[in-house]
């Protein structure tokens, strides 16, 4: 069948993405044909778009959504025409009207959830029950730090860290967004553009320094993480906002403590069907309790993903956005 699709030639810009026609093949052993009725829009789509993550091309972006399973490929067991459906960890081709997407890979949706909550919720609600509970055991009582904490992956990250009775300082870029992460759960919010982060980690701390500091934004904010960290604490660095950390001195996690960092993927920690069929449970539980609410602050159609992509890299956005396809 033929479909409408958002597909790049080559890596560049958002102006390389444009509509087109694709075709869709029937669904292959072991997957589904979905029509998709909302995806989610994530920053790793901009890394593939740049090229900062390299793609065959030409390629389809997207790796979260959700929708309705239209058919069935041969072998599939427990999924027939019309169950609601959502996945966020792709494999990539997102960014269309229909796909085809592995079983395994997808996880079916409760009346109790909307379609473009799951749509807004699947990759970076993976990605923080990965954070909080697999690449660092977060503990009752403790005092952790993530960055851009009014962003799609922060609102989750915050109320799902409350949820674990950890208190939680965000930094935000401007001081609007200073109440978005507040209301999301941070016990204290820093805008990292006009204030000293280590100062305000120190005073809060009374000195101590953070067990886990969770940074998202990469170049910018590598060297303030590390200086944020008590002796042998830990700096999760999950993405790259403002550009990746390409290299840096060994010899500094020494002299500022012993330190660790680790560079985690949501794919790799989901690499295996049972694990992310596991997480995902948790991650609906989390949310049909009302404990992490899934902001939508942000509605494109999916024409107009360009646009979508602006926004989010020049930083305009907050909480989870949606394309409509
Ligand atoms: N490792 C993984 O598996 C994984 C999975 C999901 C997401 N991620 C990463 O998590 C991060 C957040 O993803 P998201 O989709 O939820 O995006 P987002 O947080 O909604 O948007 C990124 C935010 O980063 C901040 N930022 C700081 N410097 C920036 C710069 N120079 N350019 C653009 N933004 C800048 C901005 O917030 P302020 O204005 O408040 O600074 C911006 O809103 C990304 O780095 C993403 O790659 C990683």
């Amino acid at each position: 069948m033929k479909t409408k699709a958002v597909e790049i030639a080559q890596a560049g810009g958002p102006d390389v993405m444009r509509l087109v026609d694709i075709e869709v093949p029937p669904p292959g052993a072991g997957e589904l044909l979905l029509r998709q009725t909302a995806i989610g829009l994530n920053y790793i789509d901009t890394y593939h778009r740049s090229g900062l993550y390299p793609l065959p091309m030409p390629a389809v972006l997207g790796m979260e959504g959700a929708g309705v399973v239209e058919a069935v490929g041969s072998g599939v067991k427990g999924y027939k025409a019309g169950d609601r459906v959502a996945y966020g960890v792709g494999p990539r081709g997102g960014y269309a009207r229909h796909r085809n997407i592995p079983a395994g890979r997808v996880v079916k949706l409760p009346k109790a959830i909307g379609d473009e909550t799951a749509a807004g919720m699947m990759l970076k609600g993976l990605t923080v029950r990965s954070l909080l509970r697999a690449v660092y055991k977060v503990k009752r009582g403790e005092t952790i730090l993530f960055h851009a904490a009014a962003g799609g992956v922060g609102v989750i990250f915050t109320q799902w860290a409350k949820a674990l009775g950890a208190r939680v300082i965000g930094t935000v870029g401007s001081d609007d967004k200073i109440a978005v992460a507040k209301a999301h759960g941070c016990t204290h919010v820093i805008n990292y553009r006009t204030e000293n982060v280590v100062e305000r980690v120190k005073e809060i701390t009374g000195g101590a320094g953070l067990p886990v500091v969770y940074d998202g934004v990469g170049q910018s904010t590598f060297m303030t993480s590390l200086d944020c960290l008590r002796p042998r604490g830990l700096l999760v660095v999950f993405g790259n906002a403002s550009g990746p950390v390409k290299s840096f001195d060994l010899g500094l996690l020494a002299s500022k403590g012993s330190l660790y960092v680790t560079r985690p993927t949501v794919m790799t920690y989901m690499a295996d069907d049972k694990e992310l069929a596991e997480a995902s449970r948790d991650l609906i539980d989390i949310v049909k309790s009302g404990k992490v609410k899934i902001p939508i602050n942000q509605r494109y159609a999916l024409a107009d993903a360009a646009q979508a992509h602006r926004d989010l890299e020049s930083r305009a956005t907050t909480g989870t956005t949606i394309l409509i396809p």
